[in-house]
């Protein structure tokens, strides 16, 4: 790497500048909005008009960014929502904290759950995926010899939490490799099933495995795993607000996701979803034996964290409603689709995501006879273009992922890059 882009990048300012937004940016672009409300999500996805209005409440980047798997930016509004929130109760801690955050901390409640179309009894907010999920894997009641079932694709924090279990209560973890472009449904269920023994109780499921994209049929995988009597713990880390789907429609027991990534909130927020009828199952870690053993209640005794990220939740909905879920989806597939679409077939290039409704927004492409850090390396030293080299037993390549602010000429430069890397 160059010495002044290493100084660039050690420098405070490297990355985003933010937008400084009038106060009521927000309310003038729902409006200006509403003049796309007839289009359909597919006619939205192509419609860069109206995608330049969005991508005016994103920060800008010295380099062109495709990874935005990592996290998610805050649009402006939503971020200088969570300053205001700061602001205000730093100017009254104790007051808040004690006379108005419960009734705040459930109104947001009320809407996160309206927008995952589940009761607001059945959900936690918590800071992330992995303490979604981990609430599970060490609350949940396992005895020695117990197996679960994940893939080598899944995420690293849920495989070492599952292998802490296995060191700690003799917990038989069963890691299977799921194949990187499969022919059906079927394939994927069978090679799950093929892993079950009368002895498995949990099965990992990752939505949108976060390496290559692929998404994974979750809801057809947990009936079949429910035939056998196995708890499915869903991975939704990368596909909430990424996909416009409910989370009864995937038809697990319990399901973790991170609200800084495709939500866009400020760091630090996640969401935990426990089917009611499985809350009793789950002891709480941080203790709260006050509560009834079905009250999910009992799981939000996690100490004093910081509110305004609770609050700017609530700003972070606003947005990606206005935008609306199914239009997030569709661009988020386009701009996917359209860069795929024109280096499949240039010598040497491979992809390691599915084509079609398999993947949304987050593709993992490779060079042969190059490293994936090689490639990632090329592609910011000697393009300006970030993306983050993936080099697993199961996947080698470089994730790239665009976001709603990416134009169509940031992926024409990264379709470019890739033919000149690849010819040598
Ligand atoms: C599939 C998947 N699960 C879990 C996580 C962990 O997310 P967090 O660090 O927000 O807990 C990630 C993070 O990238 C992920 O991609």
């Amino acid at each position: 790497m160059h010495t002044s882009r290493r100084a660039f990048l050690r420098s405070a300012t490297a990355g985003a500048a933010v937008p400084i937004l009038a106060p009521r940016f927000l309310d003038t672009l729902e409006r200006r909005l509403e003049a796309y409300s007839h289009a359909s999500p597919q006619a939205a996805a192509a419609d860069e008009a109206f995608w330049s209005e969005i991508r005016a409440a994103y920060p800008t980047y010295a380099y062109i960014n495709l990874e935005n798997g990592f996290s998610s930016p805050e649009p402006t509004p939503t971020f200088e929502a969570f300053q205001r929130h700061q602001q205000a109760i730093n100017g009254g801690l104790s007051f808040y904290m004690r006379r108005k955050k419960a009734a705040d901390d459930a109104a947001v409640k009320a809407q996160l759950a309206q927008l995952a179309g589940v009761s607001p009894e059945e959900i936690v907010i918590t800071r992330n995926t992995t303490e979604s999920l981990g609430t599970v894997i060490h609350g949940i009641d396992l005895a020695p010899g117990d197996e679960a079932v994940m893939c080598n694709q899944d995420y690293g924090s849920m495989l070492e939490q599952f292998r802490q279990q296995s060191k700690r209560r003799g917990l038989r973890c069963v890691e299977i490799a799921i194949p990187l472009h499969p022919k059906d449904d079927r394939e994927l269920v069978e090679t799950y099933a093929r892993a079950f023994t009368p002895r498995t109780k949990l099965l990992l499921l990752s939505h949108m495995i976060n390496i290559t994209g692929q998404i994974l049929p979750v809801r057809t995988i947990a009936n079949m795993a429910h035939t056998q009597g196995v708890s499915v713990i869903v991975d939704a880390a990368h596909s909430f607000a990424h996909l416009d789907f409910r989370i009864p429609e995937l038809d697990g027991d319990f399901f973790g996701a991170s609200l800084h990534k495709w939500l866009c909130t400020p760091l630090g927020a996640g969401i935990l979803h426990i089917r009611k009828d499985r809350i009793k199952d789950v002891w709480p870690l941080l203790g709260d034996t006050t509560r009834a053993v079905d009250d999910i209640r009992k799981l939000e005794r996690i100490g004093t964290h910081p509110s305004w990220t609770t609050l700017a939740i609530g700003d972070a909905i606003r947005f990606h409603t206005m935008i609306g879920a199914a239009r997030k989806e569709a661009r988020l597939r386009y701009l996917q689709e359209y860069w795929t679409g024109r280096v499949r077939g240039i010598p040497k290039v491979y992809l390691n995501t599915p084509a079609g409704t398999r993947a949304c927004g987050i593709a993992n492409v490779g060079i042969t006879g190059m490293t994936p850090k090689a490639l990632a390396d090329a592609l910011f030293d000697r393009h300006n273009i970030y993306t983050v080299a993936i080099d697993t037993v199961a996947v080698k390549g470089t994730r790239v992922t665009p976001h709603l602010y990416t134009t169509t000429a940031e992926l024409d430069a990264l379709v470019k890059a890739l033919g000149e890397i690849a010819r040598g």
